[in-house]
């Protein structure tokens, strides 16, 4: 099929939740992704933060190889050694005792939301249920994570939302202070705010929630679903920060691009969840689980880690550079591999405006524009990057 026709048939077939720019991804490699007309495009958007080792990883595609030809699909009904083996490497190297997988980012999410929950009816006398969340959040869609998800964008029209959710703005901690009550059994929170406009929060914030939750009785829940597994430099998001939650949803880079979603979890919460009381049929699957296993031995990789922190500061520090001689950016947010830029332009049109220079770039919230690259970026994909806004600055955008 030619683009035009791909182009049409997708208006007329598909449901019209996404807006998408005119070429059609057929293939990729490396950092770079390759469209239907052989167009070539440097990637700094890595599926929202899902393609971590780019594009034709060896060890991901041998993994999935001989999985595949095994077993892909047995159900929960029955064991099987890499949904084990998954969760020994997930536990093994964080703060948690027991991990729950499941299938996307919002479904961690709900499941974080249920654990909580179940905590708070089983744990006291008089049940706590309340959940905190933060101004600008993102967790996903589906009724409670988009009830626990504070952007009014996201809700309009799909009211009434599932109650039981208070917003407080994000990094206020006298405001969460405030917020808290005899019913409060939960704050949910993005150690950095992927979607709503690349914002890290604060290292007092962190703590003081963590201080917060242990005085009152309440659990900490970490939303790594964009920002854990290396992205920040550190294997997870709270190891960066030094703050240990309760619970933690990841999701994302997990499976190299297989849908899939974890929550992490202590014992002091697992041993209120009984048989029957969650579950799904696809979540922790062989195959999923299996090529999971490689990618997380991956980015545990400390040379992998270092190479993060080097090249997520040369990605700022290289932005900030670019801030100091166009006057148009406004503010470089983020570390790690993550970098929101706010300029005096729409990041709508910026994308655009990059995607004419066949650079992929995305938004974030209201006013940024969003690099997301993937991890094996090297040096010289952020100096084209930034060669190229340079171009975008110099000329101007409509
Ligand atoms: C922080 C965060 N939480 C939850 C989600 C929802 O994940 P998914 O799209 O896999 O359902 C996202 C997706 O962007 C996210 O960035």
């Amino acid at each position: 099929m030619k683009t035009d026709e791909v182009i049409a048939l997708e208006k007329q077939v598909i449901l019209q939740t996404y807006t998408r720019p005119p070429f059609v991804l057929e293939r990729g490699n490396g950092v770079h992704l390759f469209d239907t007309e052989g167009n070539r495009y440097l990637d700094f958007v890595s599926g929202i933060a899902v393609n971590a080792f780019g594009y034709g990883d060896y060890d991901i595609l041998e993994t999935l190889k001989s999985q595949a030809s095994r077993l892909i699909h047995c159900s929960n009904l029955y064991y099987t050694e890499p949904q084990v083996e998954l969760a020994k490497l997930l536990v093994a190297h964080s703060f948690a005792d027991k991990a729950f997988f499941c299938n996307s980012g919002t479904e961690a999410i709900e499941g974080v939301i249920k654990f909580a929950r179940r905590w708070g009816h089983e744990r006291f006398d008089h049940p706590k249920t309340r959940i905190i969340t933060m101004t600008g959040s993102f967790h996903g869609r589906t009724y409670g994570a988009l009830s626990a998800t504070a952007q009014p964008k996201f809700h309009r029209g799909f009211e009434p939302l599932v109650p039981g959710f208070v917003t407080v703005p994000f990094n206020d901690l006298k405001a969460v202070q405030e917020a808290v009550t005899a019913d409060t059994c939960a704050i949910l929170v993005e150690p950095l705010q992927g979607e709503g406009g690349v914002n890290s929060a604060d290292q007092a914030f962190l703590e003081g929630l963590r201080s917060l939750c242990d005085e009152r009785e309440m659990l900490l829940i970490f939303d790594e679903i964009q920002f854990g597994l290396a992205r920040s430099g550190a294997l997870f998001a709270y190891q960066h920060f030094g703050v240990e939650p309760n619970l933690m949803t990841l999701a994302k880079p997990l499976a190299a691009g297989l849908p899939v979603g974890a929550v992490l979890l202590r014992d002091e919460v697992a041993r209120y969840i009984e048989p029957g009381d969650h579950g799904t049929t696809f979540g922790g699957g062989p195959l999923v689980c299996s090529v999971a296993c490689t990618v997380f031995r991956k980015l545990m990789d400390p040379e992998l880690l270092n190479r993060v922190k080097e090249l997520g500061a040369y990605l700022h520090a290289s932005l900030g550079r670019l801030k100091g001689r166009r006057s148009q950016i406004k503010e470089v947010r983020g570390f790690g591999l993550i970098a929101g830029v706010v300029t005096e332009y729409e990041p709508k049109v910026l994308v655009e405006a990059f995607r004419k220079r066949n650079v992929l770039v995305c938004t974030s919230g209201k006013d940024a524009v969003r690099f997301l690259p993937p991890l094996i970026i090297e040096k010289q994909h952020v100096d084209e990057m930034v060669d190229v806004f340079d171009e975008i600055l110099e000329q101007g955008v409509e």
